[in-house]
């Protein structure tokens, strides 16, 4: 039986430089397979998805990922439709949710939330973002695309810009990259510098430095990750109105840049990546969307195909 087998994926801190080189082994062949051989992997099993924040890719690339292995996939992605409006709760709509389907994604406002779904579903739970503080198949996506795009993890200079207070994919990507030997560079305004009860975590396993200014580092990284100001988890409008437009990514500070670094973001991006780098061969966030399909496929083949494929 593979180790994935039936198991929750709430953090990706229980996953180990081994298990996350499995995840990119099995990747690699999922994306190699003919698409009928493909269809057989999740064959007649149902995911179901409980989305009470907003999502476009996260969603559409598990159901997609989900059509792609051959299984279906139901669920609700606007809370406001669903009987949480008449004041269900959470438990009761993940026990329902648990009967519908083979496996469940749940995304929600509350940290620990994932993992209180996984202690009542007797189906696998996975995590698609937990308030400010996981979301570790993004952070699978985002070492999938560094690896695919840089030919390595190990060794890179890795600059992360933008909102690193609120920003969940930037606590599950430090984690993730705790396991490589990498060299990271946490920049972003005084008001949005990670918490600090995780940098006493990180730290233990991360090499990092923290700064404000980007074109102090820009020239020597190899891979620039940008997140969006997370608006809506300010607790003060005024808040955000400072940091607002902090960080923009053009081409002039693209000029400054390693010829071969390469410029991720999870998206949804609103100004901190003008258009005109798009076009760039160093832009590489639609490649990692499209790469967050083929990982998520193979997560869902891990955890519901007892043989793995
Ligand atoms: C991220 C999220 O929801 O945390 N989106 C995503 O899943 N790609 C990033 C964000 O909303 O800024």
């Amino acid at each position: 039986m593979n180790e994935f087998y039936q198991q929750d994926i709430i953090s990706i801190k229980d996953y180990t430089k081994e298990k996350l080189e499995k995840i990119f082994t099995f990747t690699d062949k999922i994306m190699n397979l003919d698409p009928i051989s493909r269809r057989e992997i999740c064959k007649g099993k149902t995911l179901g998805y409980l989305f009470y924040e907003p999502s476009t890719r996260t969603r559409l690339s598990f159901d997609s990922a989900m059509a792609s292995v051959g299984g279906s996939s139901l669920g609700i992605s606007n809370i406001e439709s669903s009987s949480t409006q008449k004041g269900e709760s959470l438990a009761d709509t993940v026990k329902i949710m648990s009967i519908y389907s083979d496996a469940l994604i749940l995304r929600h406002t509350l940290d620990g939330s994932s993992r209180f779904a996984a202690e009542i579903s007797d189906k696998p739970v996975i995590n698609a973002g937990s308030g400010t503080e996981e979301h570790p198949t993004q952070a699978i996506q985002d070492l999938f695309t560094i690896k695919k795009e840089k030919k390595k993890i190990d060794g890179l200079k890795i600059g992360i810009v933008g909102d690193l207070k609120y920003g969940r994919t930037v606590y599950s990507l430090l984690h993730g990259l705790g396991n490589y030997d990498v060299d990271v560079r946490l920049i972003s305004p005084e008001s949005l510098k990670i918490r600090t009860d995780s940098v006493y975590e990180i730290k233990k396993k991360l090499d990092f430095t923290e700064a404000t200014n980007v074109e102090d580092h820009i020239d020597e990284l190899d891979v620039l990750y940008v997140t969006r100001i997370q608006k809506e988890r300010f607790p003060d409008e005024e808040e955000y109105l400072k940091v607002k437009g902090s960080y923009v990514v053009g081409l002039d500070l693209l000029k400054q840049m390693k010829s071969d670094s390469i410029i991720l973001h999870p998206l949804p991006r609103i100004d901190e990546i003008s258009t005109d780098v798009d076009n760039t061969p160093n832009a590489k966030y639609f490649e990692q969307a499209e790469y967050g399909k083929h990982t998520r496929a193979a997560l869902l083949g891990l955890t519901l195909n007892e043989n793995g494929f």
